[in-house]
C-alpha cells in the first residue's frame, strides 16, 4: 500500500490519502501491518481503520521508530522497535525529502547551525 500526507486547510490539521491500495482480499485473513516510523500516529490509524474495514480475521501492527511526544492521535503499535524524543531521523529507509534513505544506520538531523 502507499499513503500520502497532506495539510487539510479547512481542519488546520493533516490528513492521510490512500495513493496505492491492496491488490488482494483480505477478509479472513491474519493481516500484519508494517510502518517505518510512527509520527503523529495519523497514518497508522488511517490504515488500521481502513484494513478491519475489510473484515481481516486480525490486524496487527508494528513499526522501528515511534516518536510518543508527536502523538496527535491515539494508534495502537502492537510490536514496536523503540522509542525516540521529537527529532527528524534518516536512514535505514527513512528519508528527508528522498534523501539520506539508504544510510545504513538511522541518524538525527540536526538543523542547520
Ligand atoms: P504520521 O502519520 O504523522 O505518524 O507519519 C508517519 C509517516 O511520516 C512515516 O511513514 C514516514 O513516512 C514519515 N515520517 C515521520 N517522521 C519521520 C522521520 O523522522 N523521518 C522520516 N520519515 C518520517
Amino acid at each position: 500500500m502507499a499513503v500520502s500526507s497532506y495539510e487539510n486547510s479547512a481542519e488546520a490539521s493533516s490528513m492521510v490519502r490512500l495513493v496505492m491500495d491492496l491488490r488482494k482480499n483480505i477478509e479472513g485473513k491474519h493481516v500484519l501491518l508494517v510502518e517505518d516510523i510512527v509520527d503523529t500516529g495519523r497514518t497508522m490509524q488511517f490504515l488500521s481503520e481502513l484494513l478491519r474495514a475489510r473484515k481481516p480475521r486480525s490486524v496487527k501492527t508494528c513499526a522501528l521508530v515511534r516518536k510518543p511526544d508527536r502523538a496527535a492521535v491515539d494508534a495502537e503499535v502492537d510490536y514496536l522497535g523503540f522509542e525516540i524524543p521529537d527529532v527528524w531521523v534518516v536512514g535505514y529507509g527513512l528519508d528527508f525529502g528522498e534523501g539520506d534513505r539508504t544510510l545504513p544506520y538511522i541518524a538525527a538531523m540536526k538543523a542547520d547551525p
